[in-house]
């Protein structure tokens, strides 16, 4: 092998192994007055919190590539009230005519119409066993607790659906965490860190690529004003600002934020504006699960993102041993929900 085809592999080998996060070592980082939440042991994909206080978590994804300690365990819909006192997840009750036993959910978000105040639940799920992706869209009815379907949709533009963020009552964006389908393309994609993971922008009547370019689109999340979308990059460790146009196209504003962890979901506190990440220590413990070596969880805060020097802040990090791969961190009033991707989930009380 010639010297310089050596280097590139090497190079290849190391920024691969960098941006999965195989060498990290934990930091712990504690925080007081943090419990386990009953109910929520199978995974939390994805939580999502209304500016009501209510939330909306998934639970149950089975992903052939990931451990899973419930098999048997359906998929669900949970509605968490932070309001009280004390947290209590119940399962939302899906309408009829749509096959529950079909939903494998991932990413979610809600949307509340300003016109009438109906709240929409987007789910991205993947059916098995193809694992494709399809956005569910429901209704939530609030007084019976029943999720009512409305449509659900699949399209070419949308083939490695992670995460979503709903901007109307039909309209989303989206990102795509692979370029390829096929697992052996997808860890080849991984390991020469392709760069082609996008975010897509889907209504009825319009559906593009509005943001391309990054090695693993994950969560996606609007600011509170609704002018920017914030973009993790899990192998970027990157929280991206992309400033979104009348025509919903987006463009970058600012340099991404370091995080130098593997960003996972990120949340955005309705009453700061600060973001929540979620955050892999190391993914290649989670893909590679072993019962001696879990992988731990880390939860990261970004204040004035928009400024020059955005404040990045561990709050929070331990090595598995409570809770294991930590994918999702949300705030609301002090209050922070931690979820996993197959693991228990934890509440905080901040401060
Ligand atoms: C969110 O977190 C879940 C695990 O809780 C993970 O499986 C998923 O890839 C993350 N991405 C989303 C939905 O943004
Ligand atoms: C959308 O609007 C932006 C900003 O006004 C503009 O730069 C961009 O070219 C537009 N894109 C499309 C697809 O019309
Ligand atoms: C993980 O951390 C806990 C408490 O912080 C400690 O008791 C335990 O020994 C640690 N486990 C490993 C494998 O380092």
């Amino acid at each position: 092998m010639g010297t310089l085809l050596k280097v590139i592999l090497v190079g290849a080998i190391l920024g691969f192994t960098h941006r999965i996060g195989f060498y990290k070592e934990v930091e712990p980082v504690d925080l007081p007055n943090c419990q386990l939440i009953k109910g929520m042991e199978y995974g939390s994909e994805d939580i999502h919190i209304l500016p009501s206080g209510l939330a909306f978590a998934s639970t149950g994804l089975k992903n052939p590539q990931l451990k899973c300690f419930g098999p048997d365990k359906p998929a669900e819909i949970l509605l968490i009230d932070l309001n009280e006192e004390t947290i209590h997840p119940i399962s939302l009750q899906i309408s009829d005519g749509y096959d529950v036993s079909s939903l494998n959910p991932h990413g979610l978000s809600a949307y509340t119409d300003e016109k009438d105040g109906s709240i929409y639940l987007f789910v991205v799920s993947h059916p098995l066993p193809q694992y494709s992706s399809i956005i569910e869209i429901f209704k939530f009815n609030s007084e019976n607790k029943v999720l009512v379907h409305q449509k659900s949709i699949s399209h070419p533009l949308l083939h490695s659906v992670n995460d979503l963020v709903a901007v109307g009552p039909e309209s989303f964006y989206a990102t795509n965490d692979f370029y390829f389908k096929t697992p052996a393309m997808m860890h080849l994609e991984m390991i020469i860190g392709l760069k082609k993971s996008n975010v897509v922008y889907y209504s009825p009547g319009d559906v593009r690529e509005v943001a391309t370019g990054f090695y693993l689109c994950n969560g996606i999340a609007v600011s509170p004003d609704g002018k920017y979308i914030y973009l993790a990059d899990t192998f970027g460790h990157t929280v991206n600002v992309l400033e979104k146009h009348a025509n919903w196209s987006l463009s970058n504003v600012k340099k991404s934020v370091d995080l130098e962890t593997l960003v996972d979901n990120i949340s955005v506190d309705p009453e700061t504006g600060d973001i929540w990440a979620g955050c892999q220590i190391s993914l290649f413990k989670v893909m590679f699960y072993k019962e001696d070596d879990v992988p731990g969880s880390e939860v990261v805060r970004v204040q004035n993102i928009h400024s020059e020097r955005p404040v990045v802040t561990r709050v929070y990090a331990e090595n598995g041993s409570l809770i294991q791969g930590s994918s999702v961190a949300a705030v609301y009033k002090k209050k922070l929900l931690v979820g996993t991707v197959f693991h228990r989930a934890l509440y905080c009380q901040l401060e």
